[in-house]
């Protein structure tokens, strides 16, 4: 991957992890972005998960071979960009770690040492010159993590992005969806709950000419289409902004009776002239994928049966994942199934009780085991009022 004549990619790419970060299925594969720095001293942005650090040694070897490098910039501790600096700073024993003071606490914890007598600690605004090249240091705090720091490179315009602007996949394999899906799917999933610490590297950012983003994961951004584009839609996931017009439906359904009214709410809705509708099965489908969809459109529908005098645990968990990534500014609806004493709809209720701006629809549709004219009134008054 050609970054700049000076700057150059030491990278690898994951096709064997299973679940990235122990949940997210990844099909394509995961890219841990490395970058190295070819001037008058030499420096590399971050290490790479722990199976490929003699791939990234030997990637950097092939840049520069025997030469020395000079600085290891640490922008995240999280260990698929942290796990080989032991292993760095043995095999370069004279380089000077560079990371915010929180990041060496974290070291000290994952490897014993805070590399006191080698170390650079950098703050928000800080600058090192690596002799053409000056980079500034931007302090992101929760942008994934509390230590995070992201780069800018005043000579070449160049953000050095950290986890901002990552996504899901390998770099050697086309994603046929582009940028936004798995970009999206990676942000809300990972993120997502970090809003307002996004919003504010963003403003950061606004300040800043780039020419070039550089993230620890997926693809650069590399010309002013992408830079805007990426902006345009981080500013939308962050500020919890409603991205496309349209209805995700996330449904359970234990005998197919509930899927069946989930089914049949679609029809109605794409009739009346919902603009989308998106339907998940939370048992079957990929539960990141639905709570993409659920920031990604403006209304949400939640179809569950009543179980254990609660909610089917798959339900459960979805709202879970919304709720504790600050879900907000929606309208949601609800459908509940209960044989005997149905009650989903408002023990799902409940659980939103915390979130910020939310619009519940008048129209809850109880279904009685199956669908029955009385129901499926409901759903269609649940459409009109969708649609409305
Ligand atoms: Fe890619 Fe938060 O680590």
């Amino acid at each position: 991957m050609k970054i700049t004549d000076d700057i150059l990619y030491v990278g690898v790419n994951d096709h064997k992890v299973d679940l990235f970060e122990g949940q997210y299925v990844v099909p394509r594969g995961m890219a841990y972005n490395s970058y190295l720095v070819k001037d008058e001293k030499t420096l590399v942005f971050d290490t790479v998960d722990r199976n490929f650090g003699d791939e990234w040694f030997a990637n950097i070897k092939a840049k520069i071979g025997e030469g020395p490098v000079d600085y290891l910039v640490v922008q995240h501790m999280e260990p698929d960009h942290s796990a080989n600096i032991a292993a760095f700073a043995a095999a370069y024993p004279k380089a000077t770690i560079v990371a915010s003071a929180q990041a060496f606490v974290m070291m000290k914890n994952f490897f014993g040492t805070d590399y006191a007598d080698r170390r650079l600690v950098v703050k928000d605004g800080d600058t090192l010159s690596t002799g053409k090249h000056t980079f500034a240091f931007v302090a992101a705090p929760m942008v994934h993590w509390p230590e995070v720091i992201v780069t800018y490179d005043t000579t070449a315009k160049i953000l050095f992005s950290a986890d901002g602007f990552g996504k899901f996949g390998a770099n050697d394999v086309e994603d046929p969806e582009g940028w936004d899906c798995e970009a999206r799917r990676y942000y809300i999933g990972i993120v997502g709950k970090y809003g307002p610490q996004t919003q504010a590297l963003l403003k950061k950012a606004a300040g800043l000419e780039i020419n070039m983003i550089c993230p620890l994961h997926g693809p650069v951004l590399a010309t002013a289409e992408e830079i805007a584009h990426a902006v345009k839609q981080y500013d939308t996931w962050s500020s919890y902004s409603v991205e496309t017009p349209g209805v995700c439906i996330a449904y359970t359904s234990v005998y197919g009776h509930t899927k069946e009214a989930v089914m049949k709410l679609k029809e109605l809705l794409l009739a009346k002239g919902c603009p989308k509708v998106a339907v998940s099965d939370l048992a079957r489908d990929d539960q990141p994928e639905a709570v993409e969809d659920a920031f990604r459109y403006g209304k949400l529908v939640l179809a569950t049966t009543t179980y254990n005098m609660n909610i089917f645990p798959w339900m459960r968990h979805f709202i879970d994942h919304l709720t504790e990534r600050n879900y907000q500014n929606r309208t949601v609806a609800f459908i509940e199934n209960g044989s005997w004493m149905p009650q989903a709809a408002k023990v799902m209720r409940k659980m939103f009780e915390n979130s910020k701006n939310i619009t519940f629809c008048e129209n809850v549709v109880t279904i009685k085991s199956a669908l029955s004219a009385e129901s499926e009134a409901k759903l269609e008054a649940l459409a009109d009022e969708l649609v409305k």
